[in-house]
């Protein structure tokens, strides 16, 4: 046998991560959901089962979205919050090879893995640019004069976030307490919580989530970091969240503490990565770089975003800004939300530039 092959076959022959019982539990050891193109039968099993495969996101109210953008070959077009692609895969898929879409995203480690995805399935630099930027930045994509035709955000955070431990975005999973979309930059929420007061904690958890029991969370989180406890882990926190809840009776305590969990780590991702804030620019930029009778669309997961996305809408129509927005908001079909449980909270909104 030549040297070459051994080497070859050496390179082929890699171990699958070990795992006890029969089937994969944690993240790492999902090995066929996370090489979807390698297992796609397996994938679709999962999908079909109305689970999402780790280090994959299902898109939301794709149809509603596509179906109101009417997206035309060789127009000019921007996914704000570029994800899994699944939104970028299927707009590409209007423009027929003749026009460009720009896509941004905050998460380099996941953006990384999107661009190869979309390369992988033919969409080149010729019609498609992904950027490393934060959508508070909208007004620097395009070069002066040029505007687009049509914008999407579907805001928050993908399943490839949620479902990584080492991202620390679920209560569900234990794993460092980070919450960074951009984990390269700016600081983690664990290292948040050591610099923030009772009351700070309390407003961020009543804000960012209106979280009903916010006072006494915010005690208790502050209570242990006094004693001297270095809340560093999501499952830390988790527990210190439950215990501030046992004054409850004990047959509401378990719902409460697991929608509380839910709330906080919220609460606390919308602090640490300034998400009200680079909502809020981008709406205010949105009507400069979007083409006269330019579409955009907006997917908001929680009532803070809603409001915001609602007021700037409405404000830019009382201006003449836009000529037209949606009156109620669009939610995906029970349909959809039975196959995907995370479009239960989706809301669209919509504006058209006058
Ligand atoms: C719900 S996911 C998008 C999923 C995508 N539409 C799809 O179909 O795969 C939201 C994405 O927005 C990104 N994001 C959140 N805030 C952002 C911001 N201010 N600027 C740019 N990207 C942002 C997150 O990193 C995440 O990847």
């Amino acid at each position: 046998m030549s040297e070459d092959k051994t080497k070859d076959q050496e390179k082929e022959h890699v171990r699958r991560v070990r795992y006890s019982g029969t089937h994969p539990r944690k993240f790492q050891e999902k090995y066929k959901e996370l090489q979807p193109q390698k297992y796609a039968e397996d994938v679709a099993q999962i999908i079909q089962k109305g689970k999402t495969p780790a280090g994959m996101h299902i898109s939301i109210c794709v149809k509603e979205i596509l179906d109101f953008l009417l997206i035309k070959p060789s127009q000019i077009g921007l996914d704000a919050t570029l994800g899994y692609g699944g939104h970028t895969q299927k707009m590409l898929e209007c423009l027929r090879g003749e026009g460009h879409i720009y896509a941004i995203d905050v998460d380099p480690v996941e953006s990384e893995k999107t661009k190869k995805r979309l390369e992988e399935l033919g969409y080149g630099a010729d019609i498609l640019t992904i950027l490393h930027l934060n959508f508070a930045n909208i007004d620097k994509v395009l070069e002066q004069g040029k505007k687009f035709d049509f914008v999407l955000a579907d805001l928050g955070v993908s399943s490839m976030q949620i479902d990584n431990p080492q991202r620390g975005f679920s209560y569900k999973y234990d794993g460092p307490l980070d919450l960074r979309l951009n984990p390269e930059k700016g600081i983690t929420a664990a290292q948040r919580l050591n610099k923030l007061s009772e009351s700070e904690l309390e407003r961020i958890l009543l804000e960012n989530s209106d979280e009903p029991y916010a006072k006494q969370i915010a005690r208790a989180i502050i209570m242990e970091i006094r004693r001297g406890t270095k809340i560093a882990t999501t499952k830390q926190l988790s527990q210190i969240v439950t215990n501030a809840l046992s004054f409850l009776p004990a047959g509401e305590r378990k719902d409460a503490a697991k929608k509380s969990c839910q709330r906080v780590f919220q609460a606390l991702r919308v602090d640490i990565n300034k998400e009200f804030e680079a909502l809020y620019e981008f709406l205010e930029k949105l009507p400069q770089v979007l083409a006269p009778n330019g579409r955009v669309a907006i997917l908001t997961f929680h009532s803070g975003e809603d409001r915001l996305v609602k007021k700037a809408f409405k404000q830019f129509f009382n201006e003449g800004l836009y000529s037209e927005i949606a009156k109620d908001v669009i939610r995906p079909s029970a349909e959809e939300c039975c196959k995907n449980p995370r479009a239960h909270s989706a809301k669209m909104r919509w504006a058209i530039k006058a």
